[in-house]
């Protein structure tokens, strides 16, 4: 059971909200960072008073009780802020560019790059030795990407001349057509988001020739051993944190509205009060 302190929002947490599959009344989020206030039953799992993020459901919560294959440590030094900001978007892209076979001297492509997802993917990617090719919708929403890993920064595929190995793709739509269309042989196009919301129109024959693939993507299974290798590169240095909009969780809408409107750089992060919750006193029953 932790005590939230912060939670961060996510563009499928507001997909969650509109998709109907979310009950009316279930509480949303997918990020939380906070401290344990009850330990596992079985013994597994952090102390009393150790600092936790993970992906669960219900993150936009104050108290939340969480799988422990589904949380990591927070280290020393890593403020719970910036915790908070890698569940999601950090474990997609370190999983997506594991899935695309990345190696040093690939061509990497990132779409959406300025966004949660791709910042993480410009990063992990650079440091696994690739060249990163970050595509954004406009030269502003491209600042800091070529500081943290990206050898090109483009405005959508503008001036992408020579194949890519490797798509990491948050957009869809046409430009997902056009990263299909710039991918090397063996190469392998990570479906992870479709933030464009528009339709992805092959031209015929798009998809006959030399094998390369389109794969579909989405975060399965315990997440723990992953976020503790992202928590500890965050820690280190060695992976920045970018948050673009921080606040006081009634603030909300406005959050909301900025990760629509497009106008956050990396990650919006809620805070929540923290501190009031006690773990529950077992009822007799219990
Ligand atoms: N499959 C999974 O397990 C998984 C996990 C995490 C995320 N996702 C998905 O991956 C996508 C990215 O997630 P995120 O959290 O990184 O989102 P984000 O922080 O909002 O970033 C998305 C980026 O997409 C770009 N974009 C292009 N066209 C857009 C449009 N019409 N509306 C809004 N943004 C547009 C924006 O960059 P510019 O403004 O520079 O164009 C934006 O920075 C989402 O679709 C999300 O649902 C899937």
């Amino acid at each position: 059971m932790v005590d939230v302190s912060h939670a961060s929002l996510n563009y499928g947490d507001l997909n969650d909200a509109r998709s109907g599959r979310v009950p009316v009344g279930a509480v949303l989020g997918s990020d939380a960072a906070g401290v344990v206030i009850q330990a596992a039953a079985d013994g597994t799992g952090p102390a009393v008073g150790t600092q936790v993020v993970a992906l669960t459901t219900g993150a936009f919560a104050e108290c939340v009780a969480i799988d422990v294959g589904a949380l990591a440590e927070v280290p020393k030094g890593l403020d719970l802020a910036k915790a908070v900001a890698l569940p999601v978007a950090g474990v997609a892209a370190l999983r997506s560019l594991r899935a695309a076979g990345l190696g040093p001297d690939k061509r990497v492509l990132v779409t959406g790059a300025s966004g949660g997802v791709g910042r993480f993917a410009v990063q992990l990617a650079a440091r696994a030795g690739a060249h990163v090719i970050a595509s954004v919708g406009s030269a502003a929403r491209g600042e800091g990407l070529a500081e943290v890993g990206a050898a090109e920064v483009l405005i959508g595929l503008e001036g992408l001349q020579r194949p890519v190995d490797a798509v990491i793709d948050s957009v869809g739509g046409p430009q997902l057509v056009a990263a299909w269309n710039m991918l090397a042989p063996r190469g392998s196009v990570q479906s992870v988001g479709w933030t464009s919301r528009e339709p992805a129109v092959f031209q015929p024959y798009a998809t006959v020739g030399p094998a390369k693939s389109l794969t579909s993507f989405v975060i399965e299974g315990d997440v723990g051993a992953d976020l503790a290798v992202l928590t500890e590169l965050a820690a280190e240095g060695s992976l920045t944190v970018e948050i673009g909009w921080q606040g006081y969780w009634d603030r909300f809408e406005e959050a909301a509205e900025a990760l629509r409107g497009r106008r956050i750089s990396g990650k919006a992060v809620l805070e929540v009060a923290s501190g009031q919750m006690q773990a529950p006193v077992p009822s007799p029953q219990d």
